[in-house]
């Protein structure tokens, strides 16, 4: 959701900005600009469309000289994605220029305001309000001005600035909407996510809500809304540059599919110990877990459906009622929260706002929040009670994979160990869990090994205007997330539907050749999945069947079928849903889709 970049040093800034916007752009890619101080003022360059245009325009940055700067690249809020709404936005006495992520919620008064005051404005945007703000309350002080504007402003942003009266300076401020800077030597940098930062520096430090920093090549100080100078800890970022390259793999999408074995092993691997599940935080103990009568999880997209795939093993194992509730929707509600009830909240970024608005209710009710959140140090993380990491490493694709995967394994993780701890089950189905849980890299890596088959499979799809996914249970869970995939990156309508639910409506939908995906993994329901499958062949559906070769009697009622490697009927979501990313994969493919950049999507959604 917009992704912003700033630079100051001795380097060309145009060219470091437009390095940094490249591993941003994830975040949104309708248009773009950066805008340098040289002697004579700022220079600035927008576009609409992607970074590689900009990088056309400018000659990779050489035709924009200084050597400080500011960068954007946009997901469109307020105004079309054209070049005059694009970022960064300039003060009518050319003194200031603005980058933004997130949105100005008074823009509106603040613009008419302005307008009162004579201020020109070129674009639609909210963010420009920012920049004639600026100017407005400008005295010669440039941290007296931005807090003054800070002040004005409602909503969420981060926020980065250059005037020309400060020609080596460059400065940042958030509320609400991720920031980082990076300190290097003799350069320093500010960004949205680590994923910009990473070629340049791993030492960087997290600005929370409230505070600015002014940021020059030699220095970096940072304030709080008030002025006073806050002393903030320099963290070390684990994450390398490689892992945030596609290294040989054609789209970001298909490598961290295939990085899943590991991922989900370095999730698991660090928190079994001598046969025993060791969560990260100790005050997770029988005490507390015995005091909780209910657990809400709550989440936004993949990050939902991967919760709503780990109900069950929670509900089963922990014996504890379990309400599934998009963020979305329980910030809006009235949720029936107190202090026995623990919110467990998935996020790959940490970042997403509906999310952090459904942590910040359900605080308010007193619920303990339990974070299953891949960005170290991100919003969601420092919110909650308790934090457990996906140790998936950078997740740039729009479209989660891995990030799925590990939060899914970690759901697993929590509902054995409490089931242990709070003594729900018996020792001998523990360690035959505990077991299934270890191998589960391997089946994953055993599914990804499908991949040939799959890719032949996803011929079938590449011109079909609509596709069912059907399944029962944790089958329905996988389907949910299976079109969602297949919707996101292929643009083919695509519809999860509970298997049993298809008589009530959907099925007046099957006709002949209709493409119906069903899944059929979960040994418990299967015999009556099989059931809707037949319903769907006698009015003319094509059945691709998911299910493991235990299921003898699949062959006679579907028309093909992927056979994913056997595990515990409670793990086998975490198996299923690789094929399924892997047919979204290769149908975009086929149909010549950005895959890693989806059209109207983002990968951070910080605006609700
Ligand atoms: C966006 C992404 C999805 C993601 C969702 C929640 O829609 O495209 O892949 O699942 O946001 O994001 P989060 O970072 O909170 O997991």
């Amino acid at each position: 959701m917009c992704g912003i970049v700033g630079y100051t040093g001795m380097q060309q800034a145009a060219t470091v900005l437009l390095e940094g916007l490249k591993r941003l752009e994830y975040r949104g890619y309708d248009s773009a600009g950066v805008a340098v101080i040289k002697d004579s003022g700022i220079d600035m360059r927008k576009v609409s469309g992607r970074i590689s245009k900009l990088c056309e325009e400018t000659n990779n940055g050489e035709a924009l000289p200084g050597c400080v700067g500011i960068g954007h690249t946009r997901w469109a809020t307020h105004g079309a994605p054209t070049d005059m709404n694009a970022h960064p936005h300039k003060s009518n006495d050319g003194r200031f220029a603005v980058v933004h992520n997130g949105i100005i919620e008074n823009y509106q008064s603040l613009r008419d305001e302005l307008i009162g005051k004579g201020y020109l404005f070129e674009s639609e945007t909210d963010t420009e309000v920012i920049v004639h703000l600026l100017e407005m309350y400008y005295t010669g002080d440039l941290k007296k001005t931005v807090l003054r504007v800070s002040s004005r402003l409602q909503g969420s942003y981060a926020l980065g600035v250059i005037c020309t009266d400060y020609p080596h300076e460059i400065v940042a401020v958030r509320e609400a909407s991720p920031l980082i800077i990076g300190i290097g030597v003799g350069e320093n940098f500010f960004a949205s996510d680590i994923t910009a930062l990473v070629p340049y520096t791993r030492n960087v430090i997290y600005l929370e809500d409230g505070e600015f920093a002014r940021i020059t090549p030699d220095e970096i100080q940072v304030f709080d809304l008030l002025g006073k100078i806050v002393k903030k800890e320099v963290r070390r970022v684990t994450w390398d540059v490689q892992a945030a390259e596609r290294g040989g793999y054609e789209h970001f999408m298909l490598k961290e599919i295939m990085e899943q074995p590991h991922a989900v092993e370095a999730t698991i691997h660090p928190r079994i110990q001598n046969g025993e599940i060791k969560l990260d935080d100790e005050r997770m103990d029988a005490g507390f877990l015995n005091n909780i009568n209910r657990i809400v999880i709550t989440a936004c997209g993949s990050a939902f459906y991967a919760g709503c795939a780990g109900r069950y093993a929670i509900e089963s194992l922990c014996k504890v009622p379990v309400i599934t509730e998009l963020a979305s929707e329980l910030r809006y509600s009235e949720p029936m929260i107190d202090e026995h009830t623990l919110v467990i909240v998935l996020s790959q970024s940490g970042e997403t706002a509906d999310t952090i608005a459904a942590i910040k209710e359900c605080k308010s009710k007193n619920a303990s929040i339990l974070a299953i959140v891949n960005v170290v140090g991100s919003t969601v993380a420092k919110l909650a009670d308790f934090i457990l990491y996906t140790w998936a490493g950078p997740e740039i694709a729009v479209a989660t994979t891995k990030g799925y995967t590990t939060q899914l394994v970690l759901l697993y993780l929590f509902a054995l160990y409490t089931a242990r701890v709070t003594q729900r089950i018996d020792d001998k189905t523990y360690r035959k869990l505990l077991r299934a849980i270890k191998t589960l890299p391997r089946r994953i890596q055993e599914s990804i090994d499908m991949n040939p088959t799959i890719a032949s499979c996803a011929e079938k799809y590449k011109d079909a205007r609509s596709i069912f996914f059907i399944g029962r249970n944790t089958d329905q869970a996988a389907a949910l997330e299976g079109a969602l995939k297949m919707k996101e990156i292929s643009y083919i309508h695509a519809e999860a539907y509970a298997a049993g639910e298809l008589k009530h409506g959907t099925i007046a939908l099957i006709e002949e050749h209709q493409p119906v995906i069903a899944l059929c993994c979960n040994e418990k329901v299967w015999g009556k999945t099989m059931n809707n499958i037949i319903e769907v062949k006698s009015r003319g559906g094509d059945v691709l069947a998911v299910t493991t070769k235990k299921n003898g009697m699949i062959s006679s009622v579907a028309d093909d079928i992927l056979y994913i490697p056997e595990t515990e009927t409670l793990f086998t979501g975490l198996v299923e849903i690789v094929p399924l990313q892997l047919l979204a994969y290769y149908t975009a493919k086929n149909r010549n889709c950005d895959i890693d950049k989806p059209k109207n999507l983002a990968k951070s959604v910080t605006v609700e």
